[in-house]
């Protein structure tokens, strides 16, 4: 048994996730008001907005910590209830939380099996775990030096690896990342970057919060903007300049009625309805030209 799923690179790009009118209030705050917001699979979906636009609560929505308000989710096109982070752990909606949750005494591997252990009889089955664990690591080209050493004594870069992977136990099929790359240096956000291309290129739906416009242009293929708690715009990141977003974000524009103009990533197809696969820099390079 693996614990990879295949990859799914070139298959169709199906819905995974469509939230529709979602409202969630705190007492008199109104943190979101009629946001809909989509998840395909194989892709990476960045959503970003200013602080207090709503961005962790629609995510904790999903993520079954905050019930809505109001609107409908639907999964896989049925429409589905996630009242509670069991529901979205059942329905396969991992979450790494920004202050990701790790047990700084504990090993690599206690990080990631922690909750879900494999045993043999009686027995923890370390043996079993350790290679998992490295299977894991090296399919994400992860740098863990050891998976023997309390998660204390790794780079704030490693955490968050470790943390991605932890996530991938229960083979998710959406990875939901809140601010991965907030607290890193340049190399270290690299390696969350590639990282993050590793998930898509398994087929996980990927939503990515960052305040990091270079970053979110790196590797998103579709961008969404919150402000205010509503929906302010709807990017494909091929095509966006990060002045058109940071106008949208600080609401120089306004695209609460225009934002449906803009059409969604729709992927090409072939006429049997199987997708041409891109690469992410063809994705990037309407012309096409790989470099
Ligand atoms: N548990 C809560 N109780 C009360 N108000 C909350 C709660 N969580 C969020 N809010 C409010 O909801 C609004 C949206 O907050 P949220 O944390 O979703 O924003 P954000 O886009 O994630 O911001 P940041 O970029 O600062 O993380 C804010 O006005 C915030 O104060
Ligand atoms: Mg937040």
């Amino acid at each position: 048994m693996s614990i990879a799923p295949p990859p799914r690179t070139g298959r169709h790009r199906d819905r995974v996730l469509a939230m529709r009118g979602i409202d969630k209030h705190f007492g008199a705050v109104r943190a979101l008001t009629g946001v809909d917001f989509e998840v395909n699979e194989g892709e990476v979906v960045a959503l970003v907005g200013d602080n207090g636009a709503g961005k962790s609560t629609l995510v904790k929505v999903l993520a079954g910590v905050h019930p809505p308000d109001g609107g409908t989710i639907e999964f896989d096109g049925d429409p589905v209830h996630i009242g509670s982070p069991a529901d979205a752990q059942e329905f396969g909606i991992a979450t790494v939380f920004q202050d990701l949750a790790l047990c700084d005494n504990l090993d690599v591997v206690a990080n990631l099996w922690l909750g879900r252990e494999l045993v043999e009889g009686a027995r923890l089955d370390e043996v079993d775990m350790e290679q998992r664990t490295w299977a894991l690591l090296r399919e994400l080209s992860a740098k863990i030096p050891s998976v023997r050493t309390p998660v204390a004594s790794l780079s704030g870069g490693q955490r968050q690896t470790v943390a991605i992977a932890r996530s991938l136990i229960g083979e998710p099929r959406v990875v939901i990342l809140d601010e991965p790359t907030a607290a890193l240096g340049v190399a270290q956000t690299a390696e969350v970057l590639n990282l993050i291309e590793r998930l898509r290129e398994r087929g996980h739906g990927v939503v990515l919060i960052s305040h990091n416009m270079a970053d979110v242009m790196a590797v998103a293929d579709r961008i969404v903007v919150l402000r205010l708690g509503r929906n302010n715009g709807e990017y494909n990141a091929a095509e966006v300049t990060s002045e058109i977003l940071i106008a949208a974000i600080t609401g120089a524009v306004d695209n609460s009625v225009s934002r449906r103009a803009t059409p969604p990533v729709v992927p090409d197809t072939r006429t049997d309805g199987t997708v041409i696969p891109l690469t992410s820099r063809e994705r990037r390079r309407p012309g096409g030209g790989a470099s």
